[in-house]
């Protein structure tokens, strides 16, 4: 049977959370979100909302660019009406070329944007990569005493060196959303690789393909 669930553990269950939101207002707000902020597509940003609201430990993000996901993320952490610590990591550059959402500085318009849609009270923004030593010993040092509950993985296709890093934080049945499992761009080969050998060895399981390709799925517990 496939049943509504907060914590779901099938992917019939998370695929059914997203016609239960796109008959609520809060899926028309983050379409909104997401024609002025994000790459992802809008049930990602759903399913990353409810994630976060109903996370069993901290949330961690790995490239926010301009804070789309952060901001999805945030809300629900928001509606939680919970302390949840949330990190976002981003080195920051430059992307004048984006089709939609160019920028010639990522920092300072994520910066503006977090400020904007009122989460910068709710997310510490980690500037640097994902695997500089000052950044990974802060996050350590922020999340070691309640573990991760959602982690997602929108960055540069290094899941590998990123989980390796970040795994022994995660909480068994941690949700990880990790964009680029499926597109265009020559970082879909190390992302599903990296993503399919954890699942065979048992680390983690899928829970579906949503939006243009991201994987969704949680922690499988030692
Ligand atoms: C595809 S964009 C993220 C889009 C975002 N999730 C959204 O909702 O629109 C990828 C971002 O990851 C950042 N990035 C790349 N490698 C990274 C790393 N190792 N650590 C943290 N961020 C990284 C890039 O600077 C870029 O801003």
């Amino acid at each position: 049977m496939c049943q509504f669930s907060n914590y779901p553990s099938t992917a019939s269950e998370t695929s059914l959370l997203l016609p239960y939101y796109r008959h609520t207002g809060l899926y028309t707000k983050i379409d909104g979100l997401k024609s002025q902020l994000s790459m992802l597509h809008t049930d990602i940003l759903v399913l990353l909302y409810h994630f976060a609201k109903h996370s069993k430990g901290a949330v961690l993000e790995i490239g926010s660019y301009l804070g789309g996901a952060t901001v999805a993320m945030g809300y629900g952490i928001i509606d939680s009406a919970q302390s949840t610590p949330f990190v976002t990591i981003e080195p920051g550059g430059s992307y004048p070329h984006h089709p939609w959402l160019p920028t010639y500085d990522i920092l300072t318009d994520l910066k503006s944007n977090l400020k904007k849609w009122q989460i910068d009270a709710y997310v510490s923004l980690e500037s640097g990569n994902s695997r500089d030593e000052a950044v990974v010993n802060s996050v350590k040092q922020k999340f070691e005493n309640k573990g991760i509950g959602l982690l997602c993985i929108d960055a540069d296709g290094e899941i590998n060196e990123d989980f390796t890093i970040y795994s022994h934080l995660l909480n068994p049945g941690a949700y990880l959303v990790v964009d680029d499992y499926f597109c265009g761009e020559l970082k879909a080969v190390p992302t599903r690789n990296a993503i399919d050998a954890l699942v065979d060895n048992k680390k983690i399981e899928c829970l579906g393909i949503y939006g243009w390709g991201t994987w969704v799925g949680r922690v499988l517990s030692s």
